[in-house]
């Protein structure tokens, strides 16, 4: 089973992926459910993460690869592994983030080139999540808990129109799916965004453990 939260950033991503390993850990058990990330989830992937996110890439297609890069040893030496064990992985970020970030809302690459990216990632043999998680919400709230943690770097740098095209793009990927994909409304409380989560997981999957097995 392999689950990706996606989502803005401070649209807390990554809490919910917490929450949703100890979730899984509980029904499945601790050595059957693994949380990584993109980018820099694989034992080299710090280097990588530092350089994507210092901010001295000026190229749209340089990001992009970099990213593709992250992802293919991310996926050869930590996902296909785990998924090969019949874990359950839980991923904060993975394909979508490139095509709503690098691809979707960036004039300089153009939507009309995402099909063409998704091709690719098909070609490469990335293996498709089984669920989209995308924790919903606007520039403005995001930015105010992001503030709230002293995080304002990506905001301050791209500006708040890029992070709503970037929602927008996410919106564009959830209705070109064929399924899979699980909206939630995440300007609530914590606890509130992951009993919505669990809600529509377990609508998917069902309530029982095995649902969530490989
Ligand atoms: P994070 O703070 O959620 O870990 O994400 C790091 C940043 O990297 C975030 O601003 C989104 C960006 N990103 C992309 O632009 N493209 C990608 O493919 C990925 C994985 C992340």
């Amino acid at each position: 089973m392999f689950i990706v939260l996606e989502g803005i950033d401070g649209s807390g991503k990554t809490t919910q992926a917490a929450r949703l390993g100890e979730w899984l850990s509980g029904l499945l058990g601790r050595d059957m459910v693994l949380v990584t990330k993109e980018p820099g989830g694989w034992a080299g992937g710090d280097a990588i993460r530092r350089l994507a996110l210092d901010g001295k890439l000026s190229s749209a297609w340089g990001k992009f690869f970099l990213f593709m890069t992250d992802r293919c040893e991310h996926v050869s030496s930590v996902i296909m592994p785990a998924l090969g064990k019949g874990m359950c992985v839980i991923c904060d970020r993975y394909t979508p983030s490139t095509l709503a970030y690098q691809v979707l809302s960036n004039p300089s690459i153009g939507s009309g080139t995402a099909d063409y990216m998704t091709g690719i990632c098909e070609a490469i043999g990335l293996p498709l999540p089984d669920c989209v998680c995308l924790l919903d919400i606007g520039a403005d709230t995001a930015r105010k808990r992001l503030d709230a943690r002293g995080r304002l770097d990506a905001f301050d740098a791209l500006g708040r129109d890029y992070f709503e095209r970037v929602r927008a793009a996410y919106d564009v990927l959830m209705k070109r799916s064929h399924g899979g994909w699980i909206k939630a409304d995440a300007s609530g409380d914590e606890s509130t965004v992951f009993e919505e989560l669990k809600r529509g997981l377990e609508r998917m999957f069902g309530t029982r453990p095995g649902g969530f097995a490989a």
